[in-house]
């Protein structure tokens, strides 16, 4: 997500370099906009070296080719600014644009969180209560001052919020508001998914199989149904179905195709998160095998591959792939190969990626070159990142720009 972080002059600037590297960490495209007066207490350079853009200059100079003084606020998707000082929230309440920051905060529609910080006395003037009461009214997040230690020795209640305590607040605005443009953008929309390792018998006994957990098949499944979608999971896996959706349990490839085929057929969208084994025993015993069995192997059928060559018209297409070396080199290629639209590919060798995992990071390739990066997060993340790619394109739209980041951020499956 693109989050501008406006800094005012108070004492409180040095902590929002804390909250600009905080943020950045948690995978956020942060440029930081500084009024003249906090520059006199933490230098653009600090912000320049810790942010995803260097600061700009002001509302005279462009940034990156774009009116400054409309173009970040319009770009962003949060605009916080910590510290707020007095003076700041009165010019923003009274709707001046008188400087960068101020320009920014009028040119947005995205949510705003302001962290006011200021001296007691301040803090507690009617002027400067008012002024927040406005801004209020108006849709802004105040992250409340603390009680404690004030510039020059004093103390008392005015202090700014703990770094800590505003970047926890920024994250829940950004889920709330992301979700709330997901909300029903699925809605009256079929979607096929699939999901877990299928196990391959060797005989009544053994199976075939791999490390695939599920879990992430199961988060795009409940992600999609939270969406609006009527959602059909055909699941190899033994975790519990996701409420609200339709859940079909197979173990073999053999018996996944036949599943993923019959409700592919009136699909808007199939999602093939399953580790689909990619061979089985060509003839299973009817009885244990007793010693060491001669094992013939035979490939399984692509499902994908299969689908693909059998799509409906603006059906859309995902596929999976774990890799361990060379991860998004070789998707580029499976993508072409698999004829699919989007393929979700996760380097299974990096830590807390991929197989029994909670957590993955992947990198979302699309037929039409694009390419979206989506850092480590929950399962449900990730899945809600490919969701978003599948919705842009049933709404006839691209997967993103080259190296798109999202700041939302799958088990290889
Ligand atoms: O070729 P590879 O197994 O890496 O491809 C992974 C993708 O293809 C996944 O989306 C998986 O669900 C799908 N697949 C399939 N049928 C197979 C093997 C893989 O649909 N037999």
């Amino acid at each position: 997500m693109r989050i501008v972080l406006g800094v005012s002059g108070g004492i409180a600037a040095y902590k929002a370099v804390e909250v600009c590297r905080r943020l950045v960490d948690a995978g956020h495209h942060v440029t930081p906009v500084l009024t003249e007066a906090a520059r006199r207490f933490v230098g653009a350079a600090t912000f320049s070296a810790l942010a995803s853009d260097p600061v700009p200059e002001g509302i005279w100079e462009p940034f990156e080719g774009r009116i400054a003084h409309t173009g970040l606020g319009r770009a962003a998707d949060l605009v916080v600014v910590a510290p707020a000082t007095a003076d700041l929230l009165a010019r923003y309440a009274a709707g001046m644009a008188d400087d960068l920051l101020t320009a920014t905060l009028l040119a947005t529609g995205a949510p705003v969180v302001v962290c006011p910080a200021m001296h007691t006395e301040m803090w507690e003037h009617p002027a400067v209560a008012e002024n927040l009461a406005t801004l209020r009214r108006r849709g802004v997040r105040v992250v409340p001052p603390e009680s404690g230690r004030l510039a020059g020795g004093d103390e008392g209640t005015g202090r700014m919020a703990e770094p800590g305590t505003i970047v926890a607040a920024v994250l829940a605005v950004l889920d709330a508001s992301s979700g709330e443009a997901r909300r029903g953008d699925l809605s009256g929309r079929r979607v096929v998914v699939s999901a877990g390792g299928t196990r391959e018998a060797i005989d009544p006994v053994r199976v075939i199989t791999n490390r695939s957990s599920g879990k992430q098949g199961h988060a795009v499944a409940e992600a999609a149904a939270d969406r609006g979608a009527k959602v059909t999971l055909v699941t190899a896996s033994a975790l519990p179905a996701p409420s609200g959706v339709d859940t079909v349990r197979v173990e073999s490839a053999a018996e996944m195709e036949a599943a993923i085929d019959a409700a592919a057929r009136d699909a808007d969208v199939v999602v093939m998160a399953a580790a689909v084994a990619d061979f089985r025993p060509k003839a299973a015993s009817d009885q244990k095998v007793h010693g060491v069995p001669e094992l013939v192997l035979e490939p399984t059928p692509d499902i994908l591959a299969g689908l693909a060559a059998r799509r409906r018209p603006g059906q859309v297409l995902v596929g999976f792939a774990a890799e361990t070396e060379d991860a998004v080199g070789r998707a580029g290629r499976k993508l072409e190969r698999k004829g699919v639209d989007l393929l979700v590919v996760n380097d299974v060798s990096a830590p807390g990626v991929g197989f029994e995992h909670d957590t993955n990071e992947v990198t979302i390739l699309g037929s039409d070159g694009g390419r979206i990066n989506v850092p480590l997060g929950s399962k449900r993340l990730v899945a809600d990142a490919v969701l978003d790619a599948v919705a842009a394109r049933l709404r006839g739209g691209s997967t993103a720009g080259a190296d798109t980041e999202t700041g939302d951020t799958g088990e290889s499956r």
